[in-house]
């Protein structure tokens, strides 16, 4: 089967008007480049729209970094993923590790937050993964089983859900997680995913995040049931994101 890999920076807490230019940069860059991923780049919600402004013509497509579950209401500071669809976006993040760890966010909120991302239209891309000292103890495979039991909701189906394995030693530090590692986990979801999602498993795109960037890009997209990447720092600069997006041209 071949499934369609997915490349996703995300911006997190970085960018301000001065960052439009790396997008607008990135345009240029894949003007006349015939893509075989497909691309997304997640702004801060202040930039949605200005992002999709300057990049208008090109194939990248636009995402959010978190959703609120509720549609609307007294939720002050926070965002639906109704507001996200209406400002552009596909897509939007949940359940990643910064979320979980700062917000303490629990699979079941990942879960409502899916679910909302999945009513609003849009495709959840859910983030599982251990800890340094769940992978020391051995702990990691059945951390990812539970990750995905209890965060991936009721109706996720491949066009409407992407996994996003990072495991959170990697995040941000440098270190990646070795093609070894990297493809017993991601094997593992494959197989967890047939029991949480049925058929719909087999298809759905597992993205690999963590410290991926130009250098290690091609051996890390090589890895089995590795379908692309979401790409925290190295997604800032448009020469450093093309270099990972190179990996699938
Ligand atoms: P990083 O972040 O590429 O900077 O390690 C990845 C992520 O948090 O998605």
């Amino acid at each position: 089967m071949t499934i369609r890999p997915l490349v996703a920076g995300n911006w997190k807490m970085n960018g301000t008007t001065a960052a439009l230019r790396e997008p607008r940069l990135l345009a240029g860059m894949l003007r006349d480049v015939k893509l075989k991923t497909d691309i997304m780049i997640c702004p801060p919600a202040t930039l949605i729209r200005r992002v999709k402004s300057v990049m208008k013509g090109s194939k990248v497509r636009l995402a959010g970094q978190d959703c609120h579950a509720a549609a609307s209401g007294a939720h002050t500071g926070d965002i639906s993923a109704d507001m996200l669809k209406d400002a552009g976006c596909v897509a939007v993040i949940v359940g990643h590790s910064e979320r979980r760890t700062n917000h303490k966010e629990t699979d079941a909120m990942v879960q409502a937050k899916a679910a909302a991302a999945h009513k609003a239209g849009l495709t959840a891309i859910i983030c599982i993964g251990e800890t340094l000292d769940e992978r020391k103890g051995g702990k990691t495979l059945g951390v990812l089983s539970d990750q995905l039991k209890g965060s991936v909701p009721a109706g996720a189906t491949a066009a409407n859900s992407v996994i996003a394995y990072e495991p959170v030693w990697a995040i941000g530090t440098g270190l990646t997680a070795t093609a070894k590692e990297i493809e017993e986990a991601h094997a593992h979801i494959r197989a967890e995913l047939a029991k949480v999602m049925g058929g719909e498993g087999a298809s759905t795109r597992i993205l690999y995040g963590g410290s991926v960037k130009p250098s290690n890009a091609a051996e890390l997209m090589g890895v089995p049931n590795v379908n692309g990447a979401l790409v925290g720092g190295a997604s800032l600069k448009a020469v450093d994101f093309i270099g990972i997006i190179k990996a699938y041209l």
